[in-house]
């Protein structure tokens, strides 16, 4: 897979979506964030972004913001399940690449803090920001930084590595719908890769191996290690509007477990995922939005410098209310792992209150 990803990604694909976040949107932006820091102060908000008094200035400002801000962050439009949003600057000062992502929570600087409501107020325009209590302590912007001794992980954390493509968070029910991610420095123009499910060819018959339940996904590293396995998943299935939807990531996927004509099949979607694979190196200020239900995103491997100039990257996970997802989830148990999700809507609480409890919904405050 690494031989063919590497190959796929020289070459330039012109069809991923992109958008422009215009003048004044990104001034009316700017503009806000720096108005919820200045009300707030910077020292007792920045270690998970929690503090009730910073989640009721996003939910009650964000309808500040113009439509024009909206429409820039609405889910991928085309079959790519991707698009990069160009327009917001990033020219203020927000510090070194933190040493890992504990050193970016305890060591906010007041830019970086700046840009994390940032974040929250274009993810509250998308839909329900939320973080995983058991990744970045519950976070709701995690720092996408390398970090030393990290280095051949399959985590964001890692450098050395090709990052294998993957759905984000593929092990559990509660999984983002869609990744906002932004780009603070990455000097060496380090691509991140993007593959829709929508776009790659299959046959009839690997379809039908790949829609059948399997294997499990395991969490993955950022969340600890020694998971006991689960039910298995399929790794394709089509929804509602009969198009093709995915949960895959090889590395946490106990492939060996399967027999050779499913694992002949995984082995041509990843063929298939590579073909079609885009490959935006993302530069200061540009944000990528991955529909996580239907592309896998990944990043080519970089030598890390640990020198505070390292790429760095932030990362928002977005529930999307009016999305469905395949009845047979609300069984699964999540390994565990609990979601803090304080943008919740209360009526939706209320409609799933029973699933939400039984998956370990965590809403905060
Ligand atoms: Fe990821």
């Amino acid at each position: 897979m690494k031989s063919v990803l590497s190959e796929r990604i020289t070459s330039h694909q012109p069809d991923i979506e992109t958008r422009e976040l215009d003048h004044d949107a990104a001034a009316a932006l700017r503009t806000l964030a720096a108005d919820i820091r200045h009300r707030l102060g910077d020292a007792a908000h920045t270690d998970t972004l929690h503090d009730p008094a910073l989640l009721a200035q996003i939910a009650d400002r964000v309808g500040e913001l113009p439509d024009s801000v909206r429409r820039a962050v609405a889910p991928p439009a085309t079959a790519s399940g991707a698009a990069v949003v160009r327009g917001l600057r990033v020219d203020a000062d927000f510090g070194a690449t933190p040493a890992d992502w504990q050193d970016a929570a305890r060591h906010t600087h007041p830019g970086s803090f700046e840009l994390d409501i940032a974040m929250l107020l274009l993810a509250r325009c998308a839909g329900e920001p939320f973080g995983w209590q058991g990744q970045q302590n519950g976070r709701l912007v995690n720092n996408i930084v390398p970090a030393a001794g990290h280095e051949h992980e399959q985590s964001g954390a890692s450098s050395a590595t090709l990052l294998s493509p993957h759905t984000e968070d593929a092990f559990h029910a509660d999984r983002a719908n869609l990744l906002m991610l932004i780009c603070l420095r990455n000097p060496d123009r380090v691509a991140t890769t993007v593959s829709s499910v929508r776009q790659v060819r299959l046959s009839d018959e690997d379809l039908r191996t790949l829609t059948t339940p399997t294997l499990p996904i395991l969490p993955d590293v950022s969340y600890g290690t020694g998971f006991t396995q689960h039910a298995p998943l399929p790794t394709l299935w089509f929804d509602e509007n009969d198009c093709a939807t995915t949960r895959y990531d090889p590395a946490y996927t106990p492939l060996d477990d399967a027999d050779a004509t499913f694992r002949i099949a995984y082995a041509r979607l990843t063929a298939e995922l590579a073909r079609v694979c885009h490959a935006p190196a993302l530069a200061p200020g540009e944000i990528l939005l991955v529909d996580n239900d239907v592309a896998v995103h990944g990043r080519v491997p970089f030598r890390a410098r640990y020198d505070g100039t390292d790429r760095w990257l932030k990362r928002v996970n977005i529930r999307l209310p009016e999305r469905r997802r395949r009845a047979q989830e609300a069984a699964e148990n999540g390994y565990g792992q609990r979601v803090v999700a304080p943008f919740r809507a209360t009526a939706d609480r209320t409609a799933e209150r029973g699933r939400a409890d039984e998956r370990g919904s965590v809403e905060q405050p």
